[in-house]
């Protein structure tokens, strides 16, 4: 980037501002090295004017050079540096500039951050959880469509239209959630495309570029028609959490109101339903545990192993329930065979009880997780996904019927329940179940991340003493 003398000051009269050209309207880097070196050569906030050379606007020639880096670290506190890398991508032209003061102004007054009143923090911060929103919305919003490329090979091509300057920051990802497909995203402002190996990136597009009806729209329907819940509806939450500016874009769109009209009877369906008939149960664990492999319920099959179903005898007295497969368990196919599995061996032993006298499984069925360079790091799985999960989960224990269950943290909860609580709270007392009594304790990771030796210590002694109690519970009941 650049810094060149503006011209409209100089035709002023006025000393001229010294304006300062960024590459992109989301050069984060860019803005963080010119910062940097106008803070150190103390260039006030007045005196500058700040530009992107993509945006609508580039009035300014590449000119002069910025201010020297400086010779020593400038510590900027890291609260700073956060909010400031996501409020960068904020598509109001006077971010630039905004960041710049609020940097000035912490750097000299350090404690302004926590002053959420101030105003300049505060649009910052509204900037932020603006962006913030836009990222979350592209996430949920964005609907790949199939397309047939010259070579025969399939792609996979999505319109977005986003409110900020999201793309590129979002780009990692749908990279990360679609690593083995080969897809576009377009957007007016910026067109990203995987290729399986390699990112990269083609000017904006427009939106009749983007494929219209094709088979993958018909089975995302069918999808969304599937998990629509007749019982949950609230119209007014629905339209703030998917507001209409994207319903456009969306094929379940053509769908709402005529679900949302025949949503009383549905209804009423769904009760009747809810007691699965004799030819919905599966007649053995194994022939269940077939099915789920083939499981398409939600997207969380896709870039795992398979699906890691419970393990143990069918007539097991004690379940155990834990949230979703690790690394090594999607690796293995086995659940609890990781470190988090090493900790509940230890605590079962302790407690009396065999590993192989219990049936374990999990909430979810699949490994949920982000790529960090070669790693798979694990991610919690969300309330949706959790309720796709318990067909498997309720039908798992209509066959083993367990005498006691027990749920390993608060996904298990959401899984066997249906319901939230504090496991902190919940745990020790036994709970009603259709199948059993049902007993909450930590989840082995809990004890394991917990940073504190002590308080790991009294967790680890507490889940050991609830799966006492639950092998009492199995035995007396
Ligand atoms: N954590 C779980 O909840 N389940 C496993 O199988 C492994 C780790």
């Amino acid at each position: 980037m650049n810094a060149t003398d503006a011209p409209l000051a100089e035709a002023r009269g006025a000393t001229a501002p010294r304006a300062v050209r960024l590459e992109r309207e989301d050069d984060w880097e860019g803005w963080r090295d010119a910062a940097r070196r106008l803070l150190a050569a103390e260039v006030p906030p007045e005196d500058i004017v700040w530009h992107a050379a993509d945006s609508a606007d580039d009035l300014f020639a590449a000119g002069q050079e910025l201010p020297p880096p400086p010779q020593v670290e400038l510590r900027v506190p890291r609260a700073f540096v956060d909010l400031a890398e996501t409020a960068i991508l904020h598509s109001d032209p006077e971010r630039f500039a905004l960041l710049y003061r609020l940097l000035w102004q912490v750097t000299h007054h350090p404690g302004l951050l926590s002053d959420h009143a101030d105003p300049l923090v505060r649009r910052v911060e509204l900037m932020a959880k603006a962006v913030r929103r836009d990222i979350h919305k592209m996430r949920a919003f964005l609907r790949f469509r199939e397309i047939e490329t010259e070579d025969g090979a399939s792609r996979f091509v999505a319109w977005f239209e986003p409110e900020h300057h999201i793309v590129r920051a979002n780009a990692g990802f749908f990279v990360r959630r679609f690593a083995q497909m080969r897809w576009s995203i377009l957007t007016p402002e910026l067109s990203v495309h995987w290729d399986g190996a390699a990112l990269t990136e083609s000017p904006g597009a427009e939106r009749p570029q983007s494929p219209g009806d094709d088979a993958f729209e018909e089975a995302w329907k069918a999808y969304y028609a599937a998990i629509f819940n007749p019982a949950r509806l609230k119209v007014g939450a629905m339209v703030k959490e998917m507001p209409r500016k994207y319903w456009k874009n969306l094929p379940e769109a053509d769908l709402i109101a005529p679900l949302i009209a025949s949503a009383q009877g549905r209804e009423a369906r769904m009760i009747e339903q809810s007691v699965p008939r004799a030819e919905e149960r599966p007649v053995s664990l194994a022939a269940l545990a077939e099915e789920a492999r083939g499981c398409r319920r939600c997207p969380l099959w896709k870039g795992t192993s398979g699906c890691v179903f419970g393990e143990g005898p069918a007539d097991a007295r004690l379940m155990l329930v834990g949230e979703q497969p690790g690394d090594e368990e999607d690796r293995a196919g086995r659940p609890f065979v990781g470190p988090a599995g090493h900790v509940l061996d230890r605590a079962l032993s302790e407690a009396g009880i065999g590993r192989g006298e219990v049936y374990v499984t999990n909430a979810v069925k699949h490994f949920k997780y982000v790529m960090r360079g070669k790693r798979r790091l694990h991610q919690k799985p969300d309330a949706a996904e959790i309720d796709q999960c318990r067909w498997w989960l309720d039908r798992e224990i209509g066959l083993v019927r367990p005498r006691a269950v027990v749920m390993l943290g608060a996904t298990a909860l959401r899984g066997v329940t249906g319901k939230s609580g504090a496991i902190g709270k919940m745990r020790g007392r036994p709970v009603r179940l259709a199948e059993g009594t049902g007993l909450v304790s930590w989840h082995p990771s809990y004890v394991l991340r917990l940073p504190d030796a002590a308080a790991a210590d009294r967790a680890y002694a507490e889940l050991v003493e609830d799966l006492r109690l639950a092998a009492e519970t199995a035995r007396q009941v």
